[in-house]
């Protein structure tokens, strides 16, 4: 298998004062998602450079973080320096996103960049073959438990054909509203790391959780053309 379907959990949901416990219960995951939100860009207000480190100290996941802040160009660095393996930061809130992308690759983390719901494909033409991970949001960021906006599979389709287009193969994942139920057609339609929050988080068995929505998903990736 050239490409498999990889699961990223987000601690959004998980229960902060036992994040160690938490970290434990998703070491069957490919990535350790963190959400980073400033009360700014959106309007909920989570976690800081010191949450990316205690991920890494207390994981051997990767650490995929998510920056829904509105200064990336200022601080997305940092979360590199933190520790972090992927800092992504969102489209709408870079004024240089290329310097940006260059800065986390210099601190030493990987790069992506994030579309939120109404920010169209075609805006990664110029900056798509920098990017090691592409984040197409499929809520509108800020909150977990919320549900997959549909239009989303045609934005991933509309990615992969650029990067196709490109000759590149940035990881593409998807954000928001996942779980078993859809893990299939996400696939699909071009993403291969699924975020999951409450699909995970809100499951007793978190293991169990996390194997169903790759097996979901292994099933869209068989039926990819
Ligand atoms: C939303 C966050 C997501 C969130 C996903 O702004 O970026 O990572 O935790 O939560 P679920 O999977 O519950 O939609
Ligand atoms: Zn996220």
């Amino acid at each position: 298998m050239i490409e498999d379907v990889k699961i990223a959990p987000s601690i959004l949901s998980a229960d902060i004062a036992n994040l160690a416990r938490d970290l434990d219960a998703i070491s069957s995951a490919d990535f350790v998602h963190v959400d980073v939100m400033d009360g700014h860009f959106v309007p909920n207000l989570t976690f800081g450079p010191n949450v990316v480190k205690a991920a890494k100290a207390n994981s051997d996941l990767p650490a995929d973080v998510h920056l829904m802040i509105t200064n990336p160009d200022e601080t997305a660095e940092e979360y590199a320096r933190a520790g972090a393996d992927i800092v992504t930061f969102h489209w709408e809130a870079a004024t240089h996103a290329h310097r940006v992308v260059m800065g986390i690759h210099e601190a030493g983390a990987k790069a992506g960049i994030s579309l939120n719901p109404a920010t169209p494909a075609s805006v990664l033409e110029d900056i798509i073959s920098d990017l090691d991970l592409v984040l197409v949001m499929s809520v509108n960021p800020g909150f977990g438990g919320q549900k997959f906006i549909p239009n989303t599979l045609r934005k991933l389709r509309q990615v992969r054909a650029l990067a196709a287009e490109r000759g590149v193969s940035p990881l593409v994942e998807v954000d928001g509203g996942v779980g078993a139920a859809n893990a299939a057609q996400i696939v699909e339609a071009g993403a291969s790391v699924l975020v999951a929050g409450s699909a995970v988080y809100g499951s007793e068995d978190r293991a169990a959780a996390i194997s169903q929505i790759r097996d979901a998903g292994r099933q869209g990736l068989t039926r990819r053309a």
